[in-house]
C-alpha cells in the first residue's frame, strides 16, 4: 500500500497482515489486510457486498479478533489481554450497519448509554448530548422512542451516540445505507461536518461512490485484501 502524502501525520489506526475467517476457516474473508489510518483523515472503505468491510471495521474497533496479524489503535496493540473494550469506549466510536439502537428507549437514553459505560459525568454527558442533538437537528426528538423515529433520524441518532464520548476515531459501517438518496446525502454531510470540526479520524464503509468521493481517501477491498488507487 502506498502511504499518502500526509504520512508525516500521526498514525491512529494500524492493521498489519490481518487475516479473518469464519466457520473454522471455511469462509476466508480477510487475507492479509494492511491499513494505516492517519489522525484527522477521512477514509471511504469500498468493495462489493460480502467482501469483508464490516468484518474489518469490527476488528479495527476491537469488537472481534483477527485469526492472525496485528491491530493497533492510537499505537496501542489490541489483544485479548489488553481489555480492548475499555480502551475503545474512550477512543473509538462505532456506527453500526443496522444502527443497533434500542427501539424501546428514547433517543436521549440511547445516547447516554455509552457515557454511563465510560463513566462520563452526567452533566457533561447532557451538555454533549444537547450539543450533538442541536447540530444534527434532533433537539425536538430527545424524548422520542427510537421506534417512532424515521430512518434518517435513527441514523443521525446513531451518529450522536457514537460521538458522545468524544472519540478521536469514528468507524462508520454504511452509516447511510438504508436511506434514500437525499437523506443519505444529508446524513453524510452532517457526519463529515462533525468529524472534520472535531478533527476525528473517520473510516466509513460505503457502497455509495458519490459519498466516497466526499472522503479524503478511498480504499477498495476485494479478494480479502486492500487495494488503494495510486
Ligand atoms: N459471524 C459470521 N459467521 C459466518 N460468516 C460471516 C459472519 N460474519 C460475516 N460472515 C461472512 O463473511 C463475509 C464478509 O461479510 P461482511 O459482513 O464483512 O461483508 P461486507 O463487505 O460488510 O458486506 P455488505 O456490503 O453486504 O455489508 C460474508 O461472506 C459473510 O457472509
Ligand atoms: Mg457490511
Amino acid at each position: 500500500m502506498t502511504p499518502p502524502a500526509n504520512s508525516t501525520r500521526r498514525v491512529v489506526l494500524r492493521a498489519e497482515d490481518v487475516w479473518k475467517s469464519y466457520d473454522q476457516g471455511a469462509i476466508a474473508v480477510l487475507r492479509g489486510i494492511d491499513f494505516t489510518g492517519y489522525e484527522g483523515e477521512t477514509v471511504a472503505l469500498c468493495g462489493p457486498s460480502g467482501c469483508g468491510k464490516s468484518t474489518l471495521l469490527h476488528l479495527l474497533g476491537g469488537l472481534d479478533e483477527p485469526d492472525r496479524g496485528r491491530i493497533a489503535v492510537n499505537r496501542k496493540q489490541l489483544n485479548r489481554y489488553s481489555s480492548p473494550l475499555r480502551l475503545l469506549r474512550h477512543e473509538v466510536g462505532f456506527v453500526f450497519q443496522l444502527h443497533n439502537l434500542l427501539p424501546d428507549l428514547t433517543l436521549e437514553e440511547n445516547c447516554l448509554i455509552p457515557t454511563v459505560a465510560s463513566g462520563l459525568d452526567r452533566k457533561v454527558a447532557m451538555a454533549r448530548l444537547h450539543e450533538l442533538a442541536d447540530r444534527t437537528g434532533l433537539s425536538h426528538r430527545l424524548g422520542s422512542k427510537i421506534q417512532k423515529l424515521s430512518g434518517g433520524e435513527r441514523q443521525r441518532t446513531a451518529l450522536c451516540r457514537a460521538l458522545m464520548n468524544k472519540p478521536r476515531i469514528l468507524l462508520a459501517d454504511e452509516p447511510t445505507g438504508s436511506l434514500d438518496e437525499a437523506t443519505s446525502a444529508m446524513v453524510f454531510d452532517l457526519l463529515l461536518d462533525l468529524v472534520v470540526k472535531e478533527g476525528v479520524t473517520l473510516v466509513m464503509a460505503t457502497h455509495d461512490r458519490g459519498l466516497a468521493t466526499g472522503c479524503g481517501r478511498t480504499i477498495e477491498m476485494h479478494n480479502g485484501r486492500i487495494h488503494e488507487p495510486l
